[in-house]
């Protein structure tokens, strides 16, 4: 898949998860067969407003390059100068602007979702930003603002005329949020529509749902979410089997080797205390339907240190394997 004049080796895309794809899980999925990581969505104005904690989202590393860095906001100029930093300060190679965010706090400011019924202020900022960098730049829309998909066909249109580079849809409306089933007949009719890359994105759970997405709508790139939270080989199973090879679930070791990565990368990205309370529902995740699987959960809930983590992961996983 080519997004602008960047080769993006593979077609699996990472999807934006705000609080989850951070820097050390994205390497954890490039490692886990990923061929583009998305960062969360980080807030323009928070830039703009020189907030830590936002610039603090923005790290990037080389080991997860082609890494895209999704920005948010509603302000044309803010947006722009946003994204003129972080392609000049921050590594990034993409960037992506979030139409898709429907969660209230932001959606009321006219951002995310939002935009996909203001159709003005969304070409308004897409020329901005389109201005202002050159590294490729991508969109990242559901199908509208309500029941028709009329707003997707329509920002898209306008997006690929005014040098947006690849598209990726998550054919729901802002209305369903999250519920429902996507609708993946509008992935293959932005596919037919546009000459730029579509990524279609919703409700893959395993890599042959990663396969009959491509087949059933022709898209170029397959972007996971939900599903990879607990299981990043997930793109390494879609990418095998696109090439037409064979796929086999990842072992109980590699599973709990990539669990204790986790840990380790979230303690020196995080700092212990910050991480190991994030690690009570992020190792959760990764043990959905195995035996014993709740009273490992429940003992999460109570780690303090790293090494506490880490021995729980070990006491777990080899009274699996014995
Ligand atoms: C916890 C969570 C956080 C999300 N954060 C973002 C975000 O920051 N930016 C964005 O464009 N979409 C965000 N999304 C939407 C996902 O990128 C994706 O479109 C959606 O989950 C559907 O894909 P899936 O079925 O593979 O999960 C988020 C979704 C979830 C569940």
């Amino acid at each position: 898949m080519k997004i602008g004049d960047l080769e993006i080796k593979g077609r699996t895309v990472l999807a934006p998860l705000a609080g989850i794809t951070n820097l050390p899980f994205r390497l954890i999925a490039k490692e886990c067969g990923c061929s583009l990581v998305c960062s969360e969505m980080v807030s323009a104005k928070g830039l703009q407003y020189n907030s830590q904690k936002t610039k603090k989202l923005l790290e990037t590393a080389p080991g997860e390059r082609p890494v895209s860095v999704q920005i948010f906001g509603a302000e044309a100029d803010c947006m722009a100068r946003a994204a003129s930093y972080i392609e000049a300060e921050q590594g990034a190679d993409i960037i992506d602007i979030n139409f898709g965010c429907s969660v209230k706090k932001v959606a009321k400011t006219g951002a995310g979702v939002a935009l996909m019924k203001d159709f003005h202020n969304a070409r308004e900022i897409i020329r901005a930003v389109r201005a202002a960098i050159s590294i490729p730049f991508t969109i990242k829309i559901r199908s509208g603002w309500d029941s028709s998909a009329t707003q997707a066909f329509e920002i898209a249109r306008m997006a690929e005329d005014n040098g947006v580079d690849a598209i990726a849809i998550h054919p729901r409306t802002a209305a369903q949020a999250f519920r429902g089933r996507a609708d993946w007949s509008v992935i293959k009719q932005l596919k037919q529509m546009l000459s730029i890359p579509v990524i279609g994105n919703g409700d893959i759970t395993t890599p042959e749902e990663g396969i009959a997405m491509v087949e059933e709508t022709g898209c170029d790139g397959v972007m996971v979410g939900r599903a990879a939270m607990g299981d990043p080989f997930i793109f390494a199973g879609i990418e095998a089997l696109l090439r037409g090879e064979p796929w086999a679930e990842p072992s109980l070791q590699e599973r709990f080797a990539v669990m204790e990565r986790l840990v380790d990368s979230h303690v020196d990205y995080l700092g212990e205390r910050v991480a190991c309370k994030m690690m009570r529902s992020r190792l959760s995740w990764f043990v959905k339907g195995l035996d014993g699987a709740s009273v490992f959960r429940r003992e999460l809930t109570g780690i303090e240190s790293r090494d506490q983590a880490i021995s729980l992961i070990r006491s777990y996983g080899d009274g699996l394997v014995a």
